[in-house]
């Protein structure tokens, strides 16, 4: 057998006390189907504490003309009191927090008690600054406790939280503030990664020059590195505003329908979307899917090496371990240092249980080879888990065999920022595994698979991955346009959720993620609109035009390849190669770094003008026999020269 066909059955100490067996999946799975409504009222009124308890379930309808996403729209409860105050009963002095730095001498605990008094003086500070319910507040923070309860403290009071990871640039950072409409930014001195210092504050501060970020009334500054940072009338000093504060502050009760936060990310056209997830549904469906899916208990110790900026950091760092009164793991640093072994040194030093990482993540450190696990034995460890791109099977068993022991199953986990939470995924005790699979729908998803006609495929077969069907932590809107998401989500195939990936079923109705069919890149488990960096590129005085497309990249997943024509009279030069690879990288961030730059005295174009990316994207991946019909080419001699002058990666 070769690993492609390897399956992997349920361990048995995984069965031996998993929250869901197989017969239990099954059944459960096809009530959860057949009476969405009564199942889910069920996981609703069980699974989060209501200061009024929902009657009503899903008003949910995709009609072309009226799509409405709407769950729980009767109850009442706050998502900071069922993170936080529902446990002080029975878990005040249980950890809820491990932080470890950067550094591995910096670390600290805080207890479900102690975070109780933090983010009520944080939302306390917050109020302070005329923050209240329905207000908007930008977070651009380090992997630090402060981010956590930062969240936390705006869902206490009503505020919607918009985190912009840390490793965007500030031009990045002013465009997600104005549309936002924020009038509080949350940051740091500066953060801490690798070793290295990045000035959050003198990004915010130059985000802040940006035409439209006058909105902006307060800058709450967290002081992490203690390094220098300019004063201006704006900052505050979070110790200052914060710590002075009450210890008390009663939670805002929200409607299931109230906003939560906004979370923007990167489509096939435009800008960013902010993608609005609302209260209850939301909060049910993280805490539901982290229990059930990760198979948490009470002595678990949890870690999700994710950054709190991307929705892996919402789901499962914030509110579904919160909301289940886990104990988690949260981590400032980087899988490499102070060396290659860390990953492993910090599982031995908290007992960590249960790991949540990114097949890139994987990847990096398989390169290094099996040697730098040396260092720990990650014996504490019980259950894998993988998410952000499809996790090739060289991957899996690596991070199955060395980081795992053999021991661990792994749960792939397809889902995405619109989904709110994991859709399709094995669960530990009831899932037999295929390395590269991520297997089954979670209850209460229903996946299927149409080809480009909107037909229905069934058994075997390949095509567009949709959902029929509403679930509760799906996102509601793209905040202020509504239009962009009916357009982006629902207008391709008619009355479902189209997620704008490829996907395979196979012999058993096991679902293989193929990747996106649409124009978004990814980029290490980072999502990226190919034209957010081509608009990044002819804002540059020397590009006329440009085309970006992804390429097999071997840690990464996706490299990013740039086709670029100059205007007349330009000099290709290496130096304006390195200057448009920087040019990139500080318009978007580090995340956007070009892999490959080349120069094309013309792009493949039809008669319409329509650029072919198809072409571009097989020339880049060096598969020049698959290049198909290029006679509707306006000019099919440009493709000969792209292929003469292809770049080596
Ligand atoms: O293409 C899929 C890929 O990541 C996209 C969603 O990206 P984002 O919204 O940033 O969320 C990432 C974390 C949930 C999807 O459309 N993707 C995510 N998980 C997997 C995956 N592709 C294959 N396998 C996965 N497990």
């Amino acid at each position: 057998m070769t690993e492609h066909e390897a399956r992997y059955p349920v361990p048995e100490h995984a069965s031996a006390r998993a929250w869901v067996d197989e017969e239990t999946y099954r059944s459960r799975y096809a009530q959860s189907v057949e009476d969405a409504d009564a199942f889910w009222l069920e996981e609703a009124r069980s699974r989060l504490t209501w200061f009024t308890a929902p009657e009503i379930g899903s008003e949910s309808r995709y009609t072309p003309s009226d799509v409405q996403v709407r769950w729980f729209a009767d109850g009442e409860l706050n998502a900071c009191y069922n993170c936080i105050d529902r446990h002080l009963e029975d878990k005040a002095d249980k950890v809820a927090i491990y932080w470890e730095g950067d550094n591995p001498d910096d670390h600290l605990s805080l207890t479900f008690a102690e975070l109780h008094e933090k983010v009520c003086r944080f939302a306390n500070g917050l109020k302070s600054l005329g923050v209240g319910k329905g207000d908007t507040v930008t977070l651009y923070m380090p992997m630090i406790p402060e981010a956590l309860m930062g969240m936390l403290a705006c869902a206490r009071i009503g505020a919607i939280h918009s985190v912009v990871f840390g490793g965007f640039s500030p031009d990045a950072l002013a465009g997600r503030i104005v549309d936002s409409g924020s009038r509080v930014v949350i940051t740091a001195d500066e953060s801490l990664r690798g070793g290295k210092n990045i000035p959050l504050k003198e990004n915010v501060d130059e985000a802040l020059t940006r035409p439209g970020t006058e909105v902006v009334e307060h800058v709450l500054v967290v002081r992490r590195t203690g390094g220098s940072v300019a004063v201006n009338p704006r900052d505050c000093w979070y110790h200052d505003v914060v710590d002075p504060q009450s210890s008390e502050c009663p939670p805002e009760p929200m409607n299931a329908e109230d906003p939560l936060f906004i979370l923007y990310t990167s489509g096939s056209t435009g800008t960013p979307k902010g993608l609005l997830h609302t209260t209850g549904g939301y909060l049910l469906y993280a805490a539901m899917t982290h229990r059930d899916i990760f198979d948490v208990h009470d002595d678990d110790v949890y870690w999700c090496a994710a950054d709190v900026g991307w929705i892996t950091g919402h789901s499962y760092i914030v509110y579904g371990p919160m909301a289940n009164g886990a104990t988690s793991v949260i981590f400032e640093g980087v899988p490499s240092y102070p060396s290659h072994g860390r990953i492993g040194e910090v599982i031995d030093k908290y007992g960590v249980t249960i790991l949540y990482t990114s097949p890139t993540a994987v990847r990096s450190l398989m390169a290094q080879g099996d040697d730098i696990m040396a260092s720990s034995t990650r014996e504490s460890l019980r259950v894998l888990g993988s998410v952000g791109e499809p996790i090739n099977p060289e991957a899996w068993n690596w991070f199955y065999r060395v980081i795992g022991n053999s021991r661990c199953p792994i749960m792939d986990t397809w889902w995405q920022t619109e989904t709110g939470g994991i859709m399709i995924t094995p669960l530990p005790g009831a899932t037999e595994l295929k390395p590269g699979s991520a297997t089954r729908p979670f209850f209460g998803i229903q996946p299927a698979l149409y080809d480009n006609e909107g037909q229905e495929l069934s058994g075997e077969a390949e095509g567009n991955l949709v959902i029929k069907a509403s679930w509760p932590g799906q996102a509601r809107t793209i905040w202020q346009n509504h239009d962009r998401f009916v357009q982006t989500y629902f207008s391709t195939f008619d009355n479902v959720y189209f997620t704008g990936d490829g996907c395979r079923r196979d012999e058993d109705g096991y679902f293989w993620i193929t990747g996106r069919i649409d124009d978004v890149l990814n980029v290490s488990g980072h999502r990226m609109g190919t034209a957010e960096i081509e608009s990044s590129l002819v804002a540059h005085e020397a590009v006329a035009e440009a085309a970006v497309v992804g390429f097999p990249h071997e840690v990464k997943g996706q490299g990013i390849y740039i086709y670029v024509t100059l205007n007349e009279g330009i000099q290709p030069t290496d130096e304006l190669r390195a200057e448009l690879v920087k040019w990139v990288r500080k318009d978007i961030g580090p995340i956007a770094t070009p892999d490959v730059i080349q120069w094309a005295p013309g792009l493949p174009k039809t008669r319409s003008g329509k650029i072919m990316r198809r072409i571009l994207r097989k020339i880049a991946a060096d598969e020049l026999d698959g290049l198909g019909d290029t006679s509707t080419l306006a000019d099919p001699g440009v493709v000969d020269d792209l292929i003469e002058h292809r770049q080596s990666k």
